[in-house]
């Protein structure tokens, strides 16, 4: 979109976290925090988005990568002054800028986008986000006058009397006229207890110049929380698990039992595919159509799973590659292989990946036939439709070739192709 950047603030240390990993890197249903804020950044159609990250912060600035231009703010001075951060780059740009916290994972595209919209159609200064919360503790206060026009914004520590008990907060995400917000940032005074700049108190300073301050409510009462603390961050992780079994049950992925279904937020699974309870999907994990999986299944990082698979009870699968059709129903572990279609993995059946020191591949080729209890000792191959017998232990760096059976502890041919 023309004129149109974006600011994410990021810098804070999170302190109430209390933790070593910086606030915006813990995970919400497998991805870190930060990454729903990037995503909403790189979908809103911004020409440019700048990320306020404190000093030494390798961590995020490594996780964050390049799409993004990292400001550093040197000193936490607040909000105001992250924003501040980013002046020299917006000095001679006209158009809007967007502000979001890092810290709110669970804001959608579609509310951000119908708020930048709405302040595209107005000549508001700002144009915010805000939210009817039944506990507003610990969120900045919208404050209106009579005529219900938006006039300031109260810090929870500063909120007295009435001001407590108002239920609307700000969520934290505003579009301004970038201007007016660079000319209003320079008369941000410190706040007298906290001695930080905050960034809320442009809107009573733009008020008073007689700009006009919009705002829109969002439906989603959920949408605004922002990860402060361990409390919130699993109240964020209830929240997104079921938002996303929702969208994945709405589009035609049966879940029996959601209680026990945990499924993380970048996983894809397709329509007609049935997910058994006790089951875990985690992120970057990609699930075809008509399949089962489950119950009591892992299915980790790096999974490439085809059509009608069917994978059973007490199983796990990572880093792996399964073609259409092939069938693992019981006690099994797939990590780091290929796997062809059709193929049948018995009972009980494993590839032993790990050496102490090296991850190594397995190759399963279409329609072999895995023995229960057998081990696949990596690296491996097994060709097309050949067969390993029940028990075997197939040893490293061996290929059981094309159409063969392979039987024994170590595996040895015993017939050979057709
Ligand atoms: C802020 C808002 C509050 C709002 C709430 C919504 C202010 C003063 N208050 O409060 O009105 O209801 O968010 O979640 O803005 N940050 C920096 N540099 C700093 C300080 C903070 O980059 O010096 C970043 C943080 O990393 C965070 C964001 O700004 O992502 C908000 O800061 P935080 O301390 O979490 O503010 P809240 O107290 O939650
Ligand atoms: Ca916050």
């Amino acid at each position: 979109m023309k004129d149109l950047r974006t600011i994410i603030l990021a810098a804070g240390k999170g302190t109430r976290m209390k933790s070593a990993t910086p606030k915006v890197l813990h995970k919400v249903r497998g991805v870190p925090v930060i990454q729903y804020v990037l995503n909403i950044a790189g979908s809103i159609g911004s020409q440019k988005t700048y990320v306020v990250l404190g000093h030494k912060s390798e961590a995020i600035q490594n996780y964050v990568g390049k799409d993004f231009e990292i400001v550093e703010q040197k000193k936490l001075l607040g909000t105001a002054d992250a924003v501040r951060c980013v002046e020299g780059q917006l000095k001679s740009y006209k158009g809007d800028v967007v502000i979001l916290c890092g810290d709110t994972p669970l804001l959608r595209k579609s509310t951000i986008k119908a708020l930048i919209r709405k302040h595209k159609k107005t000549t508001a200064a700002c144009t915010l986000l805000t939210a009817v919360l039944h506990d507003p503790t610990g969120y900045g206060r919208i404050i209106r006058d009579g005529s219900g026009n938006l006039v300031a914004i109260r810090e929870d520590a500063d909120a007295v009397g009435f001001e407590r008990n108002i239920a609307e907060i700000n969520v934290g995400v505003y579009v301004f006229k970038c201007q007016a917000l660079l000319g209003a940032l320079k008369a941000v005074k410190a706040n007298e207890k906290k001695k930080e700049f905050y960034l809320t108190d442009v809107i009573e300073l733009l008020v008073e110049e007689g700009n006009k301050i919009d705002s829109i409510e969002t439906d989603d009462k959920t949408e605004g929380l922002g990860v402060n603390t361990r409390l919130d961050l699993a109240e964020a992780e209830r929240i997104l698990r079921k938002r996303v079994l929702t969208d994945l049950m709405l589009s035609g992925v049966t879940i029996l039992d959601p209680e026990t279904t945990y499924i993380d937020a970048e996983a894809k699974i397709g329509a007609d595919t049935t997910i058994y309870p006790f089951t875990v999907i985690e992120s970057d994990v990609r699930i075809g159509t008509g399949c089962s999986v489950g119950p009591f299944a892992r299915i980790r990082p790096g999974c490439r799973i085809g059509n009608d698979v069917e994978i059973g009870n007490y199983t796990e699968v990572s880093r792996t590659k399964i073609g259409n059709k092939t069938i693992m129903k019981h006690f099994s572990f797939l990590g780091d292989a290929s796997v062809g279609t059709s193929v049948n993995v018995g009972a009980g059946a494993v590839t032993a990946n790990y050496d102490g020191e090296n991850k190594n591949a397995t190759r399963i080729s279409d329609g072999a036939f895995i023995g229960s209890d057998a081990i696949l000792v990596a690296p491996v191959k097994v060709g097309k439709k050949a067969v390993v017998g029940a028990g075997s232990v197939v040893p490293k760096g061996k290929t059981i070739p094309e159409n063969s059976i392979a039987v024994g502890a170590p595996a040895k041919i015993i017939s050979k192709g057709k």
